[in-house]
């Protein structure tokens, strides 16, 4: 039963757990040498030094009449405006001290928002070519900032004629750009347990902000990399926290029957490497409409501006805030700002011509 979940006493009669000082990371290797480390200086000092360590921020007002607390992950203070700037840089890190890229190197990935913004800031400051692969849904804001940070887009137009859906012909696109560059590297964020990695630091910030006493994670999932970041590092810390793992409806990660989705970053169209049953406590599926009242509530609640995946955590503590205990500490990861969707989630016309007039008016 996933509501019985829920049903546990809340943290403050526990005892705080475990924390290590520091995440250790997996292989120092290459970054001994005088020419690596000068090349990755970029990682050390300047804008990537921002990266990680966001507030956590107590959400007073966006639920009234509740006797437990939400904590806010705001992600959307990194430098490139959200949580995927977190793998980006570690993705890169390891790849360099594992000898799999060097400079000279051109990055592929196919990403159409945050995890592309992310890469083409870390690949500006470290000097290699960026080429991102997006398709035509990808909005024309999200271009201009790949292209502000100096990354080549490269539109895929045909969808795969198989399937219908673009990601399989941004993979196949991808694949071919690595065959024919000599030097390049494809992070494959839905595979790259440095995705996973980035995130057992997300969690450890979390945990130590609390002081470990936190009873519900509400986590988004797209690649499964902060999902399983912060369920591995619950786990190895020994934490009583669990996870609720907040997917759109017609994503397939959670078994749900694929479906048209409006909203991007939270929802994937195939079941992620990365993923792997149990990593949550519960699933919470969430629909665009959903997605789009918790971002409107939580703007004028908490006056934060908040993309999408912030929306859908919130919906999700609404659906169950009648079975979080009294006295409970809840975590909401919110991932990115909601500049990226002023035309979209934030713009009127657009959610009437989506959801109609009476929808648009219950909104306001
Ligand atoms: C706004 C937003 N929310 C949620 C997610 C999902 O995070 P993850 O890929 O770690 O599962 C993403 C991923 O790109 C995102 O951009």
């Amino acid at each position: 039963m996933l509501g019985s979940n829920l049903q546990t006493k809340p943290s403050t009669s526990r005892s705080t757990a475990r924390m290590s000082p520091k995440v250790s990371s997996r292989k120092q290797t290459n970054f001994e040498s005088p020419v690596a480390n000068k090349y990755l200086s970029g990682l050390n000092s300047g804008i990537l030094t921002t990266v990680g360590n966001t507030p956590l921020i107590k959400l007073a007002k966006v639920f009234k009449d509740v006797d437990f607390q939400i904590f806010a992950k705001l992600e959307m203070f990194n430098p490139g405006g959200s949580v995927k700037d977190r793998p980006a840089v570690n993705m890169l890190k390891n790849a360099f001290a594992d000898g799999q890229i060097e400079p000279g190197y051109t990055i592929v990935e196919s990403s159409s928002g945050n995890l592309g913004i992310g890469l083409a800031q870390a690949c500006l400051v470290l000097g290699l070519h960026l080429i991102c692969v997006v398709d035509p849904k990808t909005t024309s804001q999200n271009i201009k900032i790949l292209e502000a940070y100096g990354a080549t887009v490269d539109v895929v137009t045909e969808p795969d004629p198989a399937t219908g859906d673009f990601l399989p012909a941004r993979i196949n696109r991808v694949k071919s750009l690595l065959d024919s560059i000599p030097k390049s590297f494809w992070c494959q964020q839905y595979a790259n347990m440095n995705n996973v990695r980035a995130h057992h630091q997300t969690m450890h910030e979390i945990a130590t902000a609390l002081d470990g006493k936190l009873d519900y994670l509400f986590c988004s999932t797209g690649t499964c990399g902060t999902l399983r970041g912060c369920s591995e590092y619950i786990k190895s810390h020994n934490l009583t926290t669990k996870i609720i793992a907040v997917d759109a409806k017609g994503s397939v990660i959670f078994g749900d029957k694929r479906g048209k989705r409006l909203i991007p970053g939270h929802g994937a169209a195939r079941v992620p490497e990365l993923f792997q049953p149990g990593l949550e406590d519960m699933c919470v599926h969430v629909s665009d409409w959903d997605c789009i009242v918790g971002c409107h509530h939580l703007l004028k609640s908490e006056a934060i501006l908040a993309g999408g995946s912030s929306g859908a955590v919130i919906a999700a503590i609404a659906k169950k805030r009648f079975e979080i205990p009294s006295g409970a500490n809840c975590a909401a990861i919110l991932c990115d700002r909601g500049e990226r969707y002023l035309d979209t989630i934030y713009t009127d016309s657009w959610v009437k011509e989506h959801f109609g007039n009476a929808q648009l008016h219950a909104l306001n």
